[in-house]
Formats: C-alpha cells, sequence, structure tokens
C-alpha cells in the first residue's frame, strides 16, 4: 500500500476498546462517555480486518485502546492473530498497555509471540502517577513490567511530558527506566479531544525538556527512525536509548507508515484529522469475500493526508480533534 505522497504503508494499529481504567487527566475527561459496548467489532471482526490488512502489505500491528487489556477475551483474538508471526506474514505483534492489568497476562502474551510493550507511565512518585491517571496505582503496574520483563518481553515506557505534574521528573525516571533496561520515549500532550481542563495549562514543548536534559547528560542522536514520528538519542551515562515524540513542535509526518483502526471499524489515515472510512459497512455487506474489503482499503489509503496540524499556543483553545487518543490509540 502506496499512499499519495509516496510513503509505503506496513503499519496498522488497532483499537480494540474506546475503554480504559484509567483517566489520564491530559487524555480524557473525568465523566467520559465511551461507546456502547454493542457498536464494538466482535473478536472475530477484529482478527478478519487485521488479516485483510495483512494481506496487503502490513507487517507489524500494534494491539491498542483504550486499554486493550481490559477488553474480554483480547487474549483470544492476540492468540488467533500470532499465526500471522508463525507464517511470517507479520514481523511484529506489539501492544500498547497502561500495564494495570499486565501482571494477569504478560505469561500468555509472551507464548502468543508478543517480544515488546509499550507501557504508559508518567509518574514514577506513587501520588503524582495516581493525580494523573485519576486513581490508578503505580505499584501494580510495576509489578506487570517486572512480570513482562521475566518473560523476555522488552519494554518501552511512555511518558507524556507535563508542565505541571512531572516536567521535573521526566530525568529521574528515564534514569531508572535505562536501569532496568527500559528505553523510554517522552511525548508531547496533542489536542484530542475534549479533557474538561485547559492543555495550555498541561502541555509543555519538549524543546525545552530536551535542553534540560542536556544539562544533565551526554545526548547523541541516532540515524535510526521506526517509520514513526520518534526521534531517538543515546543517553551517554545510562547507555540507554531516548525517544522524543514531537507532533507540535516538530512536524514528523515525512516517513509515516502507519494508519488506525477504531474498535468500531473506522480506518484513520491521521491521528490527526478526521477523515476516516468505514470499513464495517463494507465488511459486513461482504461476508464471504474480502475482495470489496481490499478496494475500500485501497481507496482509503489514497486519501491519507500530507500530516497534522496540531497546536497548542494559547488559552482555551479548541482540540485540533474532537476524537480522543483513546478511539484509535497510542
Ligand atoms: N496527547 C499525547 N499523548 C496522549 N496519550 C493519550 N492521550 C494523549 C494526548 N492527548 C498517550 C498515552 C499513551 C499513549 C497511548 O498515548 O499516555 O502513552
Ligand atoms: Fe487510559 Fe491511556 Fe488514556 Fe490514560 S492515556 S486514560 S491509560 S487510554
Amino acid at each position: 500500500m502506496i499512499d499519495p505522497f509516496g510513503r509505503s504503508v506496513t503499519y496498522l494499529r488497532l483499537s480494540v476498546t474506546d475503554r480504559c481504567d484509567l483517566r489520564c487527566t491530559y487524555c480524557m475527561s473525568e465523566k467520559m462517555t465511551f461507546l456502547p459496548k454493542r457498536d464494538l467489532l466482535t473478536l472475530e471482526e477484529l482478527d478478519r480486518l487485521s488479516t485483510a490488512f495483512i494481506t496487503k502489505g502490513v507487517r507489524k500491528l500494534r494491539i491498542t485502546g483504550g486499554e486493550p487489556l481490559v477488553r474480554k477475551d483480547v487474549l483470544n483474538l492476540i492468540d488467533s492473530l500470532s499465526r500471522h508471526l508463525k507464517s511470517g506474514a507479520l514481523d511484529e505483534l506489539t501492544l500498547t498497555t497502561n500495564g494495570t492489568q499486565l501482571k494477569n497476562h504478560a505469561a500468555r502474551l509472551a507464548r502468543a509471540g508478543v517480544r515488546r510493550l509499550n507501557v504508559s507511565i508518567d509518574s514514577l512518585i506513587p501520588e503524582t502517577y495516581a493525580r494523573v491517571t485519576r486513581g490508578g496505582d503505580l505499584g501494580g503496574v510495576l509489578d506487570g513490567i517486572k512480570a513482562a520483563t521475566d518473560e523476555g518481553m522488552q519494554i518501552k515506557i511512555n511518558a507524556v511530558a507535563l508542565k505541571q505534574d512531572n516536567a521535573d521528573e521526566l530525568g529521574d525516571m528515564i534514569e531508572w527506566a535505562h536501569g532496568e533496561g527500559h528505553d523510554f520515549t517522552v511525548i508531547e500532550a496533542m489536542p484530542m479531544g475534549e479533557i474538561g481542563e485547559d492543555r495550555f495549562d498541561q502541555y509543555i514543548p519538549l524543546s525545552l525538556i530536551q535542553e534540560q536534559f542536556e544539562t544533565r547528560w551526554q545526548l547523541t542522536p541516532l540515524a535510526h527512525r521506526t517509520g514513526g514520528p520518534a526521534r531517538y538519542v543515546r543517553v551517554e551515562e545510562t547507555g540507554g536509548q531516548l525517544g522524543f515524540i514531537t507532533p507540535l513542535t516538530h512536524n514528523f509526518c515525512e516517513g509515516c507508515n502507519r494508519v488506525r483502526l477504531t474498535c468500531t471499524g473506522q480506518l484513520y489515515m491521521c491521528l490527526g484529522q478526521e477523515d476516516n472510512a468505514d470499513l464495517r459497512a463494507v465488511m459486513r455487506d461482504n461476508p464471504d469475500s474480502d475482495e470489496a474489503l481490499a478496494s475500500a482499503i485501497d481507496e482509503a489509503i489514497s486519501r491519507k493526508p500530507k500530516g497534522h496540524d496540531f497546536v497548542i499556543d494559547r488559552p482555551g483553545s479548541a482540540p485540533a480533534v474532537p476524537r480522543h487518543m483513546s478511539v484509535t490509540g497510542g
């Protein structure tokens, strides 16, 4: 699949639920309305859609949410999708998770061939973690990371930089993560969905964070990119890898290789744009053949936009898109 800008689409992010057991302040409002459960695709439908993408050249599949591990029986889907790893059609099957349920699922994820996980943690101070997530238990997440590490999985910690909550703590978090053998990525808060707070009060540009890091460590830029938004450096003092995801201070779309499918079958060709394709309807109208689905996917890819236009430059501005990150996942 090649988009109008010559970018090859080889990466699918599949959101299996918009629900979450946390309510991170930059992601959701406290009283979040979720989709009615009856609107969700079945696990069989999610499998069918994913498989259609793999047939069309997707090599990497990330299961995401909301929080993917709160969806009942999601491990059955992951087990089933792992056949594409065994056949060689897929290079990688991964998961983005908040880690709250990881302890219970780590062994089975590892058995399914999941080798790497992204785990979101925005603070290692239990009180701060509980405040940012509106009630999350940091200890449980750390137990989950330990369980996954014991299963041989590689962990990348993702943290959203927050002006008031963790801007002063990120350096310590990185030293902890690298000490544990985990990679670390810092993310700029993106203006997606109403959260009942002003993102202007949360957002801090990573240019400032990077300056702060440079007074603490020597950072060596690394050439490799993952077709994604992150720029990577090596922290010489820790030997660990550090990524910066800067959708606001740098546009990162030139190498974009991904599309996102929601748990109701809408395909979003860009995180920061509203245009989407309803693959659920096409799939359900064609129960016996994936031909129409393949054409609908091609047509959607032909509309993949050049990039997003996120800005948070003054108080009180509306989100760039009404949809929350939890609809398409990270
Ligand atoms: N801006 C930036 N990152 C976000 N995430 C959720 N909402 C936002 C937002 N508005 C992050 C989570 C997680 C990943 C899935 O996306 O913290 O790391
Ligand atoms: Fe849940 Fe992730 Fe959103 Fe936090 S950022 S509320 S963990 S989906």
